[in-house]
Formats: structure tokens, sequence, C-alpha cells
């Protein structure tokens, strides 16, 4: 039994899902679903069939069920679309453990592990080293009048960051950005390429761990890196092995990447197309002595409103449960669409309006439960570093395209834009 939608006079009819008119502007057809079939067994893509959940109230309820695995095995995948289930597809097999594909008691035991060292204190101290990334990326093309907002300034700051951070050394950074490159671009395209840049990233952080582990000094010195974080955390006596700690510092780099370079694509995006919302935004940052508030709540809200992750990442049912009043069978994936229940008029008021102040606004941006984003601390870093970066040095940034015309990249799980054209007075 499913909740098909039935074809009624007064209804309009069901939007086509996955079409580029979709990938554009998904959110009228996720206002239908939510209307009309809350939970929705679709064929994505991929040929896999999976159920869609797009009110609010449900897919919180989804999000914290731990009857819904996180373990791909649970999947009860046709075998003409074995492999293709998304992140990471094959790429699984090598780096499985980390925390997006596995459910307690590894996960707890992972969890914890790696909170020991990933610490809100460690992202606060590392602020100042995002403002000097950040900085140093808009110096490159302050000068120029034009630039490619994604291409220039979203892609590498992410990534450069997460470098620093997980202690990768600086000369190496540079192979780093072209593997995630790589990934970002092809994450649905040619696997040939993205496993050699999984494989090549896998080895380089094996032997880095190796290293690091040998060379560890007996105590912490102070600002020491996130790798050496790892390899030191203990919990009971237990520490992570060298393979754990390098699907560590990849599920790191991997759900800290993509994701961060949305957050200031899509959150530029935004407030270039929202001229009050933005304008509020700027004068608050210098008129206002600097007032940094808006910008806080401004940055959830952007979430919100178009964030950097549409669908989170693949469940399973273990076993027959009922989702919104729709009956789910054991083996079939289900999607939460974060971006659907973010826009729900049942949970936020006028949820299609961007408004920066909005301060009822438990968004789903970043997850819920178990599972709940371990870096947001480092993406609201990241975020409000870029965003009021931006708009103070580039007071008069510009869109250099009609958004008609901006490309987003088609994949299931993120949604971001290919390219963000903009101008300015060098
Ligand atoms: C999990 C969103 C940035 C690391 C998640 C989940 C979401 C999310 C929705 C839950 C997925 C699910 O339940 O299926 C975001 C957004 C970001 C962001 C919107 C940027 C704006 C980051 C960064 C890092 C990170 C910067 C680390 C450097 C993780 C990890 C998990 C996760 C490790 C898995 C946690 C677990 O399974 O226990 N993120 N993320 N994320 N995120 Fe983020």
């Amino acid at each position: 039994m499913t909740n098909q939608p039935r074809p009624q006079a007064d209804v309009p009819p069901a939007p086509e899902l996955f079409t580029w008119e979709f990938a554009t502007d998904p959110y009228p057809a996720y206002a239908w679903l939510r209307e009309h079939a809350p939970v929705h067994r679709t064929e994505l893509p991929s040929g896999v069939e999976a159920w869609l959940v797009t009110r609010y109230a449900d897919a919180k309820e989804a999000l914290a069920d731990q009857r819904l695995s996180k373990n791909p095995a649970h999947h009860d995948e046709p075998a003409h679309a074995r492999g293709k289930t998304g992140i990471p597809g094959e790429r699984k097999a090598e780096l499985m453990t980390h925390l997006l594909n596995i459910d307690p008691p590894d996960h707890t035991r992972l969890r914890r592990l790696v909170s020991k060292a990933f610490t809100p204190r460690r992202v606060a101290e590392f602020a100042p080293r995002v403002q000097e990334l950040t900085d140093r990326l808009l110096d490159r093309f302050a000068g120029e009048g034009e630039a490619d907002l994604i291409h220039d300034f979203a892609f590498p700051l992410p990534i450069y960051a997460i470098c620093d951070l997980l202690g990768v050394p600086r000369e190496d950074q540079d192979d780093f950005r072209d593997w995630a490159g790589m990934m970002i671009r092809h994450g649905g395209g040619p696997r040939g390429g993205v496993a050699r840049s999984v494989k090549k990233m896998r080895g380089y952080l094996l032997e880095l761990i190796h290293r690091k582990r040998a060379e560890l000094p007996a105590r912490p010195a102070p600002g020491e890196d996130l790798i050496s974080g790892l390899i030191r955390a203990s919990d009971h006596g237990e520490h992570l092995t060298e393979n754990e700690a390098a699907a560590m510092a990849f599920i790191l780099l991997f759900a800290g990447f993509e994701t961060t370079v949305n957050l200031i694509g899509n959150g530029a995006y935004a407030l270039l197309t929202h001229p009050e919302q933005r304008a509020r935004l700027q004068r608050s940052l210098t008129e206002d002595g600097g007032d940094h508030s808006l910008l806080e709540t401004g940055i959830e809200e952007l979430l919100r409103y178009d964030g950097p992750v549409e669908l989170a990442t693949w469940r399973y049912a273990t076993e027959p449960l009922r989702i919104g009043g729709q009956d789910i069978a054991p083996g079939d994936p289900v999607l939460v669409v974060l971006a659907a229940a973010d826009r729900d008029p049942a949970r936020f008021t006028d949820p299609d309006a961007l408004d920066l102040s909005r301060r009822d606004n438990q968004h789903l941006g970043y997850g819920h439960g178990i599972h709940y984003c371990l870096g947001a601390p480092l993406a609201r870093l990241e975020g409000r570093t870029a965003l009021a970066t931006l708009l103070t040095r580039l007071p008069d940034l510009r869109l250099a395209a009609n958004p008609a015309e901006l490309r987003w990249r088609g994949g299931l799980i993120m949604r971001g834009l290919r390219t963000l054209p903009v101008q300015f007075a060098p």
C-alpha cells in the first residue's frame, strides 16, 4: 500500500521531480508534496525507489527514529540499482566505518571519541585563521571588479579551512583541493575519477596519521591539530584505530566541504536576490558599531531558507514502521527532505520569506537526533566570516547574471550553485 497521489479534480497535477526546473527551484514541488503526498514513494534518477518525507513534524521524528538505520547493509536494493545509492557509492567500501554509515553502539563510541577532539573550543580558537583565509582569498580578486563567488571564494575556503584544522601541511593542501574538486564536480558522474581521488585521499590520510602518531608528543601542545587530537582521544582507555581515524578525517572533509561551499554560495545568492534583507545586514555590520546579532540569526535563516543539504543522508527501515500514517516496509530507503520540512507552514510563519531576524527558527538544516551535524560550530564560523567579510569589503557587490540562467549542481543530497558571477567596484 502506498500513498501515491490520486488524481482529483481540484488538485493541481503532481510535479515532476528531478528535472532541470526542479533543480533550479524545488520548493513549489515540495509544497505540493507536503500538502498532497507528504510521505511519497518515488523512483530516484538512479533507479532506486525511496520514500520522501516532506513535513516538518514527520521529518523531525524520522531523523530521531532509530528503527531507521544508517547502515547501507539494511537496504534491500534491487540488483540493477546496487551501488547507486548516492553518497558515497563504491567509496563506501573503503571508508565504511564513518559516522554517517553506522548505528549505535558503534556510532556512540566513535562520536564520543571524535567529540573529545573536535570541540567547540577548538573551533572558536580557529576563528582568526578562518578570517585570515577569507581575507587572503578576497585579496586575490578584490581588485578585479568581478568574480565567480563559487570558484574563487566559496569553494576554496572550506577545503583550506578543514585541511588547516586537521593538520594537513600547507604544501599538500592543493592536492586536497583537487581531489575534493573532483568529488564535488563529479559526485554523480564518472566513478573512475571520483574513486581514484578517494583512494589517493585515503592513502594520504593513512600515511599522515601514521606519521603523526609516531611523532606525537606526550602532552598536547597549544594549537595541536585535529588529527593529533583524534589519535590522542581516548574513552575508557579506547582509542581510534588508524583506519577509523582515517575514515573520521575523511568524513570531516566530506561532510564539511560541499556543505559549507553551499552555505556560502546559497547564502550569498539569497542575500543578493533580497536587497532589503541584505541592506539591513550590511548596515548592522558597519553602521551600528558592528552588531553581529543579525548575522547570527541571519546565518540560521539562510540555512532554513535555502540550506546546503536538501535531503538528509540515506536511512533504511529495519522493521515495519509508519511515518505520517504511511506504512514503510523493512529495507525501504527513507529520505528526509530537509529543504521541504524547513519551509513547512505548519512550523514556520511565512516560510517562503527570507527574514534574517527570524527567532523562532528550529530548522532541520543540520539534521536532528544522534547524527546532528558534528561540524555545526565550524560551519557557522565559516558562514559568518565569509558573508560578513564579503558584505563589508565589497559593499556594492551585485549579481552579474540573470537568476534564471544560473545552474544548480544536480546532486541528490546537496543543493548548490555551479557558478555565482558577481561584479563590484574594484
Ligand atoms: C552530519 C549538515 C557542515 C561534519 C550532518 C547532517 C546534516 C549536516 C544535515 C545530518 C545528516 C543526516 O542525519 O543524515 C551540515 C551543513 C553544514 C555542515 C548544512 C554547513 C553549513 C559540516 C562541517 C563538518 C560537518 C563543516 C565538519 C568539519 C558532519 C559530520 C556529520 C554531519 C561528521 C555526521 C554526524 C553523525 O553522524 O554523528 N551535517 N553540515 N558538517 N556533519 Fe555536517
